[in-house]
């Protein structure tokens, strides 16, 4: 059944779907909640923290990959697509899962990890096999080049050259992640149907959609030297929707490091049946050091961050769909890398939530977000956990780098920052177990903790909670016409979102400091305070004082005099 938004004049219509007004909640089992001592969080885990999800409000979840893994990459290693990690639980733990959620009114989203397998995943084992194998070509395979090194120079994001020789038939299959993580073939006809007869298998148990990982790789055209956005993509894409989730009511989310504005459209247009939305990293990548990239980060240049996600909420105005998200599994903790997360860790942590949440999109919560939860400072290599961390240190070590100047840059910007254990309250290890968990908690979790913000409605948590039911809430926050103000200004976020006759003003400090703004004529005005992580504000005018980390929003009928 397909309902109508009621548009303004101006505005073209739009599709109206659940996704639109919902909040995400991303979950990285692993570090999640641990039920049974282990050390490693699991699906038991999660059931058992359902009540504390529903009361954010959240209504999906995206579960980072628990299918069979020998975890070189925490899951994103596949080798059995319909099964679950013995560490995670079991089929009837995620069925029991999919059923409580659906209760609290929680769908699930699974990651489909198609682009490559794990080695151990049988199609691998069969495809090495021989070079006559029924299954080598599910696989990329290539002769060495003329001096026997590697057919091209493709690397791998892990880092060193994406080929690697399997002496067993002398010949080089590729992998853009790390040697463990094969890439599949997805020029033959059988390996896409084998994935669309998987997808369907796990939409029949009632998922909600899926969050697709690297999904931007799988059209690549090796021997061209292209992986990202290749040719084949978008076919791909189209016939994987024919072919599964078209007709069903799903969320569905790419993530795609290489995408753009206009491919944007092009992934998630109207007319296009292919995707919901993408993941993009433009405002990520913006500030990597040209070098070195992430693994040394510049500062965030707030008028470059302005322009880019102003960019991106324009572009995709009036067709299309934006993904709202500050942080993942692979990204820097939220209010370490944007806001000051020890200064003003409460005020910052609130007033990124605010900026993000009040845009045109579906805004993705990473699991800890909700609390403020921040980078790790780990002193001693052996703390590391993460596969890209460890080989891009080997790798700079070789280069000529300290191992002190790789973990400087590792705590800036590393994964693990993202992975360490969630904190649930005080208790010994954060509470997320009772044993010794596979990666350590941040020591900060006896402040910063879940349990401490839960009861407390001016916590990070509660401002959180407040973001997620104005969304359900206001159309105005789910469709209003994104309007950016001060663009130059080098201290502040300023927008408006407009829907009918309804306005909605957002006003954020993105500094430490007491500052005072001027503001134009257009935005002079009174009205409701609808959230704030100062006083309430009612009404500005020409000048406008704002506190260290300051936002709110005002919302205000364009009708008043
Ligand atoms: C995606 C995942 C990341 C993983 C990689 C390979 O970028 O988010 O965690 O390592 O794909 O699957
Ligand atoms: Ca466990």
């Amino acid at each position: 059944m397909k309902e109508l938004v009621n548009k303004p004049k101006s505005l073209s219509i739009i599709e109206r779907k659940w996704w639109h007004a919902a909040t995400v909640y991303q979950i990285y089992p692993r570090s999640f909640c641990d039920s049974n001592g282990d050390g490693i969080g699991d699906i038991p885990g999660i059931i058992g923290r359902l009540d504390y999800l529903q009361s954010l409000g959240v209504t999906v979840l995206w579960l980072s990959p628990i299918y069979k893994s020998p975890m070189d990459d925490n899951g994103y290693d596949i080798s059995d697509y319909q099964n679950i990690a013995d560490e995670f639980g079991t089929l009837a733990d995620f069925d029991k899962l999919v059923a409580e959620a659906r209760q609290r009114g929680i769908g699930i989203l699974l990651d489909l990890v198609v682009n490559h397998t794990s080695d151990e995943h049988p199609w691998f084992v069969e495809s090495r096999g021989s070079r006559e194998s029924r299954l080598r070509d599910f696989y990329i395979w290539r002769p060495p080049s003329a001096d026997g090194g590697p057919p091209n120079d493709l690397t791998s994001s892990f880092g060193g050259s994406a080929w690697t020789l399997d002496p067993r038939t002398g010949e080089y299959y590729l992998h853009l992640f790390s040697r463990r993580q094969p890439d599949l073939n997805w020029k033959n006809p059988e390996v896409r149907s084998e994935i669309y007869r998987m997808m369907n298998w796990w939409l029949d148990r009632g998922i909600a959609g899926f969050r697709m990982d690297v999904i931007d790789l799988i059209g690549k055209e090796v021997d061209a030297g292209i992986t990202a956005d290749g040719p084949h993509l978008h076919d791909y894409l189209q016939e994987m929707n024919r072919e599964t989730f078209g007709e069903r009511d799903v969320l569905t989310v790419g993530e795609a490091w290489s995408a753009t504005p206009d491919s944007a459209l092009l992934y998630s247009g109207r007319d296009r049946r292919e995707l919901s939305m993408v993941f993009q990293f433009e405002y990520v990548t913006q500030s990597w050091d040209e070098t070195h990239g992430k693994w040394r980060p510049k500062p965030v240049d707030l008028v470059k961050l302005k322009a880019v996600l102003g960019k991106w909420q324009h572009a995709l105005a009036e067709d299309g769909w934006n993904s709202l998200f500050w942080g993942n599994h692979d990204l820097p903790r939220a209010v370490s890398r944007y806001g000051d997360a020890t200064g003003y860790h409460v005020e910052s942590a609130k007033m990124l939530a605010t900026v993000l949440h009040l845009m045109k999109g579906t805004p993705f919560i990473y699991q800890g977000e909700e609390i403020g939860m921040t980078n790790v400072s780990f002193t001693s290599l052996n703390q590391y956990k993460d596969i890209e961390t460890l080989n891009m240190h080997r790798l700079h070590v070789e280069a000529g780098l300290s191992t002190e100047d790789f973990i400087r840059g590792a705590n800036e910007s590393g994964r693990d920052n993202a992975r360490t254990p969630m904190q649930w309250s005080a208790d010994p290890h954060g509470g997320f177990t009772t044993g010794s968990p596979w990666i350590e908690v941040n020591p900060n979790y006896a402040t910063l903790n879940a349990a401490s913000q839960v009861s407390d409605d001016r916590s990070i948590w509660a401002h959180y909670r407040e973001l997620v039911s104005l969304r359900k809430q206001h159309p105005v926050i789910v469709y209003g016409r994104y309007q950016a103000w001060l663009d130059h200004h080098p201290d502040v976020f300023v927008y408006t979102r407009t829907l009918d006759d309804e306005e909605l003003l957002v006003i954020a400090n993105f500094t430490p400091r007491t500052i005072t703004i001027e503001l134009p004529d257009e935005l002079h005005r009174r009205g409701r305070p609808l959230i704030s992580n100062y006083s309430p504000v009612g009404e500005v005018g020409e000048t406008l004082g704002l506190g260290p980390y300051e936002a709110f929003a005002l919302l205000s009928s364009r009708l008043a005099p």
